[in-house]
């Protein structure tokens, strides 16, 4: 009974020290077998009650002694090389190019007043890009657009906006239309802190029966203070595209003074951010949709415009450079 007791409170700080236990209760000349031994000369009328003792013994000092040993395997070094109190390995976290924070932001506002994402190619046609749009052949239009032609054909080149996916668009849905034309545009222009060769747009379309100019306005709103803030207000200054009319341009109060006059807006108050309009009927008649039945309007804005508003940056070149510095610096919101 002794021996019982002994066994259950065995315990060992070491794979070493496990062993030594098998060997001193378990192995050949260990106690347990010792005691096998001993039963031969144990009385016959005895032989049920200590055999009985003497085998649980033995299957309890199995059981204990295994039990130390495998608690010792599962706490071993998973090899030499690997030391499990070293530090980890930093695995840096890459952070979201600010024009694609921008254009989720964008998508998501729109997509909340039910405006889906539409994408075409980047190398277009003149069709797409100009003729469709209203710009005749020699249009003095087609010269504001600086044109990269990418052969000596004049009828492949680099989309100037994403216009070209608006009629792309009208080509193959029927109204209603209602969609942002998100992407990446070309222009021949010299390279300053203003302005670059590519840029991004989001162009918009909304198509249906008695689409009106007063839509138009709501829209750009509520755009305008979803992404500036509530406090944002707007005004539309007259202007020309070919492929709309009237044509507007609008402007929001300025977002550092709130129209009280800063560097930002030249001490305007009010800083621009887009070109819009209603669709010219001569477009929807080349998409073949009946201008008779259907009014729409669009609008077209820079991704760049808005983000160094947003964020205060003043060189649009530091979008192209893919300085980390620069980049991680913007975090998107979900
Ligand atoms: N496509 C015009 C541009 O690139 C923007 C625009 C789109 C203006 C739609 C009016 C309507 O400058």
């Amino acid at each position: 009974n002794d021996l019982l007791k002994e066994i259950k409170e065995l315990s060992a700080a070491s794979a070493e020290e496990a062993e030594q236990l098998r060997i001193k209760y378990l192995s050949k000349k260990g106690i347990i077998p010792q005691l096998f031994n001993e039963f031969k000369t144990v009385p016959n009328e005895q032989k049920k009650v200590i055999g009985q003792a003497i085998n649980q013994l033995k299957s309890l000092a199995l059981e204990k002694i295994n039990n130390l040993k495998e608690q010792f395997e599962q706490s071993q070094p998973v090899s030499d090389v690997t030391d499990l109190t070293l530090p980890g390995t930093v695995v840096p976290l890459g952070s979201r190019h600010p024009l694609s924070i921008i254009r989720q932001q964008i998508t998501n506002i729109f997509g909340r007043i039910g405006f889906s994402v539409a994408e075409g190619p980047e190398i277009e046609d003149d069709w797409h890009v100009f003729e469709a749009l209203n710009f005749p052949p020699e249009h003095p239009a087609r010269d504001m657009q600086d044109t990269f032609f990418i052969t000596q054909n004049p009828d492949i080149l680099l989309r100037t906006h994403t216009s070209s996916v608006q009629i792309r668009t009208m080509e193959q849905q029927k109204p209603p239309i209602r969609a942002i034309f998100p992407g990446r545009v070309f222009r021949n222009e010299a390279i300053s802190a203003r302005a670059h060769c590519i840029f991004h747009q989001v162009e918009g379309l909304y198509i249906d029966k008695d689409v009106s100019f007063a839509d138009l306005r709501q829209t750009l709103l509520y755009f305008a203070k979803e992404m500036f803030g509530q406090d944002t207000r707007i005004r539309l200054r007259p202007s020309y595209f070919p492929f709309t009319e009237p044509s507007a341009e609008m402007d929001i109060s300025c977002t550092l003074c709130g129209g009280k006059g800063c560097n930002i807006c030249k001490h305007t108050g009010w800083v621009e951010i887009l070109g819009c309009g209603m669709v010219d009927p001569a477009v929807l008649s080349n998409c073949k949709i009946d201008p008779h039945e259907y009014t729409g309007f669009a609008f077209g804005m820079g991704i760049e415009r808005i983000a160094m508003l947003k964020y205060q940056i003043n060189d649009i070149r530091l979008f192209f450079e893919n300085d980390i510095r620069f980049i991680k610096q913007f975090k998107a919101e979900s």
